[in-house]
């Protein structure tokens, strides 16, 4: 007896995370899908598609990829990586040879050295600009040679700036350019770049996707055939491709994106509004707060503010590495979009962009109770400045 899944196309996220891509309802049959251990399978004669060898494709992998695909709205799958720096440098490579890349001053700074990287082994110029600038990345799309990929992320790491998607996407196919969004502070809960023009989303799953900072994983997706192939082909022959336990693990993490996206905006918010008004937090930066210069903006394109916020304690760089050794719950480390409030100081990575404030802790919101989680930043806030 066979009762075919559900259609997910008119329902909502949340959902959709805990519905889709699960094995088809035949009688006994589990209803998580299988993880398949195997590097090589059985196969004769011609390739004729079915499974061959686990570094083409691996039947592991596509639960996950076909739920990323639906939430971003792709109709073509999305495409497992073995971390997100694969997917992005993956989609770097996109970009025509020897054509600029425009790239957010302030996106990762991992992605603007593969970008740099790539521009002085192929050519081409990497022009850095401020993404919420939208004239000024307009004239970088077009200024001289006009550019070969625009690269987006909304908002980015670790300033939080808005990008204007649809009008930058506009502006770069007008100019021949691809446009890739990096989504992966927004989640595919909180904006849909593919709607709004972008070519190529990529996410690092190590984040919110996956959301137990047990995994390292990036993803690709895109509604373009061609695309999707030369990702595709790349993926293998580069190797970079995801192990088959991580695909489950990332799998199990988002049945319950939903659920987590919704508490951690909540915190995030709250927290930002509680530290914008606090003696000892010189600066506190969040889509949220009308103080953000691209509230409005954020407002109108997104269905979130986002879980990362940014602060500046009083008491300058010394202050902000000892906040982590005055903290319980808060945990000091990198990375973000766990389940679990950390921060970091970001100057202390000698890469990361020099217009990034020596002071500046990017913080990823948990899941935990908003009070203790209040209390705990406060009490460390408090012994910090009392020690100083
Ligand atoms: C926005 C963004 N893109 C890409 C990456 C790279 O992802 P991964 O660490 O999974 O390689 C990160 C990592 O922090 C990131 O924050």
């Amino acid at each position: 007896m066979e009762n075919t899944t559900a259609p997910n196309t008119h329902l909502a996220p949340a959902t959709v995370v805990a519905t889709a891509a699960r094995p088809p309802r035949t009688q006994g049959s589990p209803v998580n899908p299988p993880i398949t251990i195997s590097s090589t399978y059985y196969s004769l004669g011609e390739p004729d598609g079915t499974m061959l060898y686990a570094r083409w494709t691996n039947e592991s992998w596509h639960p996950a990829e076909k739920l990323i695909a639906t939430l971003e709205g792709a109709d073509l799958s999305a495409l497992l990586h073995s971390s997100g720096m694969a997917a992005v440098a993956n989609a770097i490579h996109l970009g025509a040879p020897g054509k600029a890349i425009v790239t957010p001053r302030h996106a990762y700074h991992a992605t603007l050295l593969v970008a740099h990287d790539r521009a002085k082994r192929e050519g081409g110029q990497v022009r850095e600009v401020d993404i919420a600038n939208t004239e000024e990345v307009i004239a970088a799309i077009t200024a001289g040679e006009p550019a070969g990929l625009v690269w987006i992320e909304s908002p980015t790491n670790p300033m939080l700036e808005i990008a204007d998607i649809p009008t930058i996407a506009k502006a770069a196919h007008e100019a021949g350019a691809l446009v890739v969004v990096d989504n992966t502070f927004a989640t595919p809960l909180g904006q849909h770049p593919l709607e709004e023009g972008a070519d190529v989303v990529v996410h690092s799953a190590t984040k919110y996707l996956s959301g137990h900072s047990d995994v390292v994983l990036g993803a690709t997706v895109t509604n373009n055939p061609e695309l999707q192939a030369e990702l595709q082909e790349e993926r293998t022959n580069s190797g970079g491709i995801a192990g088959p336990f991580e695909a489950w693990l990332l799998l199990r993490g988002m049945r319950t994106l939903s659920l987590r996206m919704e508490r951690i905006w909540q915190n995030a918010a709250e927290l930002a509004r509680r530290l914008e008004g606090h003696p000892l937090v010189a600066e506190v930066s969040h889509p949220s707060l009308a103080s953000h210069p691209q509230h409005d903006r954020a407002t109108a394109l997104m269905n979130c503010f986002g879980g990362v916020l940014t602060m500046r304690p009083v008491g300058g760089a010394q202050a902000a590495d000892d906040l982590g050794t005055r903290t319980n719950i808060w945990l000091p480390a990198t990375s973000l979009g766990g389940v679990e409030s950390s921060f970091e100081r970001r100057r202390r990575f000698p890469t990361e962009a020099p217009t990034v404030p020596e002071d500046l802790l990017r913080v990823s919101v948990g899941i935990e109770d908003i009070e203790d989680l209040w209390q705990d930043l406060e009490q460390a806030l408090q012994a910090v400045h009392a020690r100083r």
